[in-house]
Parts: structure tokens; C-alpha cells; sequence
């Protein structure tokens, strides 16, 4: 095989490294070098497989969409920075970010906790419904487009970027996309609304909370089948520290009928933020009696403390990044994070040796001035 050629720059943008692979192309990293900051581009191969006529609707469409989504502004949706046509073909540049996506987290059968899950549901969903305030359905939520970053953030990918129509999914019978996560609305060719990648969200939500798939299938027509027709199995039941209240939760969620499902991100969140608050009510009951009828039961402020997030009943959904959850993705992010050791985790580890070595010294002196003495 052919070693790959690895392009040089795109436009203004000087090529690095490749960030990675995915159905439309290859994600590069690069320097901007006008203002030296480092972005992530985004090349759209040449060849789609589409029919010729098509193809350049499909480009005009990108570049238009593209244009679309350049407005867009939120700490939890990814930049864009500029759409265009260089040599080696279309291209999108944006904002390059430092972390792991959710795919790479999952796949190595990872399953998160309800306070991880919460936290995800409130900053994708807050993305999402500034998003479908101004008309923008992603259409492509999934664990490969949500990147959790340093600082307890997670970040939505490549909204606003064209999708292929879904009749185009497999081209020359190859398949290139996966339904597992779009809405039975979305299969039917029905118009989207925000609703759509809000069950996606539940799909991923359903995924991170079992390590299944709520859909599963060993091609496409059996994954769509599913989820146009199919009841899924209850999260309790492959992974039992859920509770009721999470299968509730994702029944509404997943509805096939969307009129059912929660309105809003916003929505979505408060739900699992109830059933957080809830969980430490039951946790603790476990080992206690009923309260006196008439009586409130207490829930021990330790309790609450050592749990790793802890929402307060006032605390506003677009309060962003809050003090008590901070590093909620600490054991996800920590692989990744370990790479790299910071100047500052280095000057704390100098400091110590030093500090031993001056005491050290001290004592040496001490002890031969007794000796002496
Ligand atoms: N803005 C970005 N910053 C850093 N890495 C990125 C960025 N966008 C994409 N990537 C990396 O490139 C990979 C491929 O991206 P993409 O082509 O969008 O594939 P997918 O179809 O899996 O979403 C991602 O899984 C991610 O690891
Ligand atoms: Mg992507």
C-alpha cells in the first residue's frame, strides 16, 4: 500500500499532524500562521461517491451551512473559523481542541456515572438549544462528535457542517455512516427540529449509562428497524445501580414520537438533575429506617459532600463551569492528561525535592554541631 501523502497546508493553514479519521474525510491539525493559533481543518474528500451534479450541490451546501454555523457562539459547541476551496479541495477550519472524545472514552467499555452523565446532558444540551434557537439541527450527534476537555467541559462537534442524505449512506454498498444514533424522524426523511439530536443525546446518554447500544443491529436496515419499531431493553437492567427513575427517564427521551419527549435540553437536564438529588436520598436510605411518618428524613451533609457533584436546587442551567463539579471528568480525561505534564505539576515537584534537600541540610548541620558540642 501507499504510504498516505499527507498535504501541506490548506489555503493560509500550514498542515501539522492528523487529528484523526472520520466518514467524510480526514480532521488535520494545523497553524493558522497569521495569527499563530493552531486549528483543526477539516478536508472534504474530492471524490463523495455522489453522482456528479450532486456533488457540487453537496459543496455548495457545506460551504452555505458552514456559513451558517460561523455565527454560532457557545462555550459548548466548537468554533468555526473559516469554510473554503483550496487545491486539494473544500475545507473547514476550526477551533482545534485538546481532549478526548466520547468514542475514545466508550470504547474502552468505559461506562460513566450518573453525576458524568448529568454534567453531559446539561453541556450538550445547553449547545443544542442555543443551536435550535436559531434553526440549526446538528443531525449528527454522536459519541465521535462530543469531546470532553480539560477544565470539565465538553464540547459538540461539527454542527452545522452538511450531512450527507441518509439514501447516501452507503455508497457503492459501503457503508459510511452510522444510524445508530438519529431519530426515527430523521430515518423517515421527516423535517427535522431540535427534538431530533435530543434523542441522539438520549441514544449516547443510554450508551455511556450501559456500555450497550440501545438500538443494536449487524447492518444498517436491522439498526433502523429498531429504532423506528423496537422498545429497547431498560438501562436498570444491564447496569443495576440505575435506578427506576433513569429508565423513566430514558423512556421519555427516547420516545418515538417526539411530541413526548422533552422539549429542550434544558428540560432533559433538570430531569436527571432531580433524579441526582433523588439517588442520594435512596442511597442513604438503604441502610436506614423509614422516617416517621409526617417526619423529612435528613440527608447527612457528608453524604453530599463526597459526592462528586452536587447540584443545588437553585443552581441555573447556563450557570456554566461550577465550582462543585469541577473535574467531574477527571478519570476520563486523566489517560490523556498524564501525556503531558504541565509547567506548573513541574515547578511543584522541583519545589518539593528542593524544600527535602534544604532540610535535609539543616538537620546534617544541627546534628554536627551536637556531635561537636
Ligand atoms: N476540532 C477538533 N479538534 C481536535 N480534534 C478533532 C477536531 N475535530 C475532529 N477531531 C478529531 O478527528 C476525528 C475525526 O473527525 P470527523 O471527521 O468529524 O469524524 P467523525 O465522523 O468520527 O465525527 C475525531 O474523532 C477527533 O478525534
Ligand atoms: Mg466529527
Amino acid at each position: 500500500m501507499e504510504p498516505e501523502k499527507i498535504p501541506k497546508s490548506f489555503g493560509r493553514y500550514q498542515v501539522l499532524g492528523v487529528l484523526g479519521r472520520g466518514s467524510m474525510g480526514v480532521v488535520y491539525k494545523a497553524k493558522d500562521p497569521v495569527i499563530g493559533r493552531l486549528v483543526a481543518v477539516k478536508a472534504i474528500p474530492e471524490t463523495l461517491g455522489l453522482e456528479t451534479g450532486k456533488e457540487q450541490e453537496y459543496i455548495r451546501r457545506l460551504l452555505q451551512e458552514a456559513k451558517a454555523a460561523g455565527s454560532l457562539q457557545h462555550p459548548n459547541i466548537v468554533t468555526l473559523y473559516d469554510a473554503g476551496e483550496a487545491e486539494l479541495g473544500p475545507f473547514i477550519a476550526m477551533e482545534y481542541l485538546d481532549g478526548v472524545t466520547l468514542k475514545e472514552i466508550l470504547s474502552s467499555g468505559k461506562k460513566l456515572s450518573l453525576p458524568q452523565l448529568t454534567e453531559i446532558v446539561r453541556q450538550v444540551g445547553e449547545g443544542l438549544d442555543y443551536a435550535a434557537q436559531r434553526g440549526i439541527v446538528h443531525r449528527d450527534i454522536k459519541p465521535a462528535n462530543l469531546m470532553v476537555v480539560e477544565g470539565n467541559l465538553v464540547k459538540i462537534m461539527d454542527l452545522g457542517i452538511a450531512r450527507l442524505p441518509f439514501s447516501d449512506l452507503t455508497r457503492e454498498g459501503r457503508l459510511v455512516g452510522s444510524p445508530s444514533y438519529m431519530s426515527p424522524e430523521q430515518l423517515k426523511g421527516e423535517k427535522l427540529d431540535g427534538r431530533s439530536d435530543l434523542f441522539s443525546l438520549a441514544v449516547v446518554t443510554y450508551q455511556a449509562a450501559t456500555g450497550k447500544k440501545p438500538f443494536p443491529g449487524n447492518n444498517i436496515q436491522e439498526i433502523c428497524y429498531r429504532i423506528i419499531n423496537h422498545d429497547f431493553i431498560p438501562a436498570g437492567r444491564l447496569e443495576p445501580s440505575l435506578s427506576e427513575g433513569f429508565d423513566r427517564f430514558m423512556i421519555q427521551a427516547l420516545a418515538k414520537n417526539r411530541d413526548q419527549r422533552f422539549k429542550s435540553g434544558k428540560e432533559m437536564f433538570e430531569s436527571l438533575r432531580k433524579l441526582l438529588l433523588d439517588k442520594e436520598d435512596t442511597r442513604v436510605s438503604e441502610d436506614d429506617q423509614e422516617p416517621e411518618p409526617g417526619k423529612e428524613k435528613e440527608i447527612p451533609a457528608t453524604v453530599i459532600k463526597s459526592e462528586p457533584v452536587a447540584y443545588e436546587e437553585s443552581s441555573s442551567f447556563s450557570s456554566g463551569s461550577d465550582s462543585a463539579i469541577d473535574d467531574i471528568f477527571r478519570d476520563l480525561t486523566l489517560t490523556h492528561r498524564s501525556l503531558r505534564l504541565t509547567p506548573e505539576k513541574e515547578n511543584k515537584t522541583w519545589q518539593i525535592v528542593m524544600g527535602l534537600i534544604a532540610g535535609l541540610a539543616v538537620i546534617g548541620i544541627v546534628v554536627w554541631y551536637l556531635i561537636r558540642g
